[in-house]
């Protein structure tokens, strides 16, 4: 038999091929990436092609009419019904006749490449877990015995390389109806876990079906819990949205939930009971404001802390209060998300929770690796995600130490007296002139500053609020820079600083920011106790880092990350002159923004990171900063702004 090249762009693979051989059969066993839902059947269209004519010299082939099989009535009754772009062709129908060119469109492509939208998203692979597969099943029949499933599982084997499928009760209860509706033939959502998972039908229909399945991937941290709706075909983020954690009456930080938890009984059930239902209101606001059906929500992947990983889960945390702070399991779960009871999602839906690094340093530190990389970097970097707890590695390509700082919640506003989370209304860029020593800033919501003309009308709809953590951390560092705070972090008075902005309080002194008094507005003042919690923030957190320096044998860093939340709004320059991060040139300190929210979507997206970062996290060494005693003397020694003893040259230049 004859047979004719064909070449595959964009990803140049090629080969000869039987004359007669369907395009899609050529693109399988090429390895080529070309979608299919139906299994070459004419019915789902994710198989579309484009074929090129003519010559190509680059490839060495002149590619003639005819080099592949007439338009046929498949085609032509899908273009009439669906419509299709002109010079596209079904992979599965048009069938190789001659040496051919042929195009795979991004959107024919299983592992399309998610590209970033800015500087701070990862590209992402799809490779989602759950996938739609139709199948045709064959009828029962008096002289064979077996059950609907065992011949809806022999059709998914035959058609599709499925093996050994598995389905919950709820599914064979509804099996049969459907399977009749659909005269024997279905399309399934078909759900398989990394390494070993066992596939499993999450959800059918009769005929073929076109619904789009969804996940979520959630940041649960301790003040907030942050969520992005993705969809699952093109790893689209449809709407990102988050809430506080209602376990804050519990307690504000990590370990006075642990104390709740041993100091009441059933204090952890509690608990427990106020995560779910708020990640239940979570995914039904954000499928509504994504507008699709929470029911078609099909993944969800978690990132979080050691603590409220044990919560989430259901586990009593006490064991992470207390030396050797074991974790009840630190490896990765795959879960139904009905026995976290979650249940506003599809009542199938699965659960991934990537895996801790160790008591103190969670699956969001897991997951910011998984973001960031710095097992593949040449450079010796530091990332810092900044939150209620601070997560920290340090590392390059051959060895990477983590940790986690306990900074508590001061950097994203709480504990600062005019303090409040990042929302318009909220100033978050702070300037001083260091000659008049008078403010200027930015309040979130409108972008102009507050000697500009227009402020007033700028800021009418939010009003000036209060300040959140990145316009803190700029206060302190203006101060500083102004000569209206000593190295030790004390405001001077009027008479020293010659402003009457700094205004006695009681035996100390407050910075007067912003006084809306006049239109009924807040006060906004710096206190010396404002100053005091981010010393103690910032110095938990440049301790840490130096923790891990020590470890590591180094003196300094090549490049600073910052990640989290708020991580993308802080200034570096800000960052650095208050010693958060220890000293490097300006320009290598870059934000990351949320990287662990990144990281847990990256798990929903791509079913092979997950294998990934299970392996990345056994080669993590983790340095617990509880039981370092040079923690505490890094911790006095970074008190003082920037550092009582270590050198900050680039701070100079
Ligand atoms: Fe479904 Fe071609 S594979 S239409």
């Amino acid at each position: 038999t004859e047979d004719a090249l064909v070449i595959f762009t964009p990803s140049g693979k090629r080969g000869r091929f039987p004359l007669g051989t369907p395009v899609l059969t050529a693109a399988r066993q090429l390895g080529v990436d070309l979608d299919s839902v139906c299994g070459g059947r004419g019915i789902c269209s994710k198989c579309q092609i484009t074929p090129s004519y003519g010559d190509f010299p680059k490839h060495g082939v002149t590619v003639a009419d005819g080099a592949l099989t007439e338009w046929n009535a498949v085609e032509e009754r899908y273009k009439s019904k669906r419509g299709m772009i002109d010079g596209r062709r079904l992979g599965c129908q048009a069938k190789v006749m001659g040496d051919v060119v042929i195009d795979v469109p991004p959107e024919s492509q299983v592992h399309k490449q998610v590209i970033r939208k800015s500087a701070t998203q990862r590209d992402i692979v799809m490779d989602p877990a759950t996938r739609l597969l139709y199948v045709e099943v064959a009828e029962p029949d008096m002289h064979e015995p077996t059950g609907d499933f065992e011949r809806l599982a022999i059709a998914l084997r035959d058609q599709w390389q499925v093996e050994d499928v598995v389905a919950d009760l709820s599914l064979m209860r509804r099996l049969q109806p459907v399977l009749r509706k659909g005269e024997w033939k279905v399309t399934v959502a078909l759900h398989k876990g990394n390494h070993d998972a066992t596939p499993r039908i999450l959800d059918l229909w009769p005929g073929f079906h076109e619904g789009g399945l969804y996940g979520l991937a959630i940041d649960l941290g301790s003040t907030t819990i942050a969520a992005h709706i993705c969809d699952l075909k093109d790893g689209a983020v449809l709407a990102s949205s988050g809430l506080m954690n209602p376990q804050i009456r519990f307690g504000e930080d990590l370990m006075s939930r642990v104390s709740y938890a041993m100091m009441n009984p059933g204090g952890d059930v509690e608990m427990t009971r106020a995560v779910r239902e708020a990640i239940n209101a979570l995914a039904a606001s954000i499928a509504a404001e994504a507008g699709v059906e929470a029911t078609a929500i099909y993944e969800v992947v978690f990132v979080c802390n050691p603590v409220m990983h044990h919560l989430l889960l259901g586990i009593d945390p006490v064991e992470l209060g207390q030396a050797p702070f074991a974790l009840a399991t630190s490896g990765s779960l795959s879960l139904d998300a009905r026995d976290l009871d979650l249940t506003n999602l599809n009542r199938a839906a699965r659960v991934y929770v990537l895996p801790c690094i160790a008591g103190h340093v969670g699956a969001d530190a897991a997951a910011v690796a998984l973001s960031e990389e710095p097992n593949k970097s040449k450079d010796m970097v530091l990332i810092v995600d900044v939150g209620t707890n601070a997560e920290i590695l340090l590392g390059n390509e051959t060895r990477v130490l983590a940790c986690s700082s306990p900074t508590g919640p001061a950097f994203e506003g709480a504990q600062i007296s005019s303090g409040q989370r990042a929302a318009p209304g909220a100033i978050e860029r702070v300037e001083i002139d260091p000659a008049t020593k008078e403010p200027r800033f930015r309040v979130i919501g409108s972008d102009i500053w507050s000697d500009d003309p227009g402020f007033a009308e700028a800021t009418k709809q939010t009003g000036i609020t209060g300040i959140c953590g990145s316009g803190i951390i700029e206060a302190v560092a203006e101060l500083r820079m102004a000569g209206l705070l000593d190295p030790g972090g004390l405001i001077g008075g009027p008479d020293q600083t010659g402003t009457p902005r700094c205004v006695p309080e009681g035996r100390t002194h407050s910075y007067l920011l912003h006084d809306g008094s006049a239109e009924g507005g807040p006060r906004i003042m710096v206190t010396q106790g404002d100053i005091r919690a981010i010393q103690l923030a910032k110095s938990a957190l440049y301790a840490g880092a130096r923790l891990l320096m020590d470890e590591m044998g180094v003196d300094k860093v090549d490049r600073v990350t910052l990640a989290g939340a708020f991580g993308a709004h802080i200034s570096a320059k800000h960052a650095m002159v208050l010693g958060m991060i220890p000293d490097v040139p300006l320009d290598r300190v870059t934000s990351a923004g949320n990287a662990a929210g990144t990281g847990a979507r990256i798990a929903l997206c791509n079913v092979a990171a997950r294998d990934q970062i299970e392996a990345t996290v056994h080669q993590i060494h983790k340095v617990e900063t509880a039981i370092e005693p040079k923690f505490q003397e890094h911790f006095v020694n970074a008190n003082a702004i920037p550092h009582a003893t270590d050198p900050f040259p680039e701070l100079n230049a």
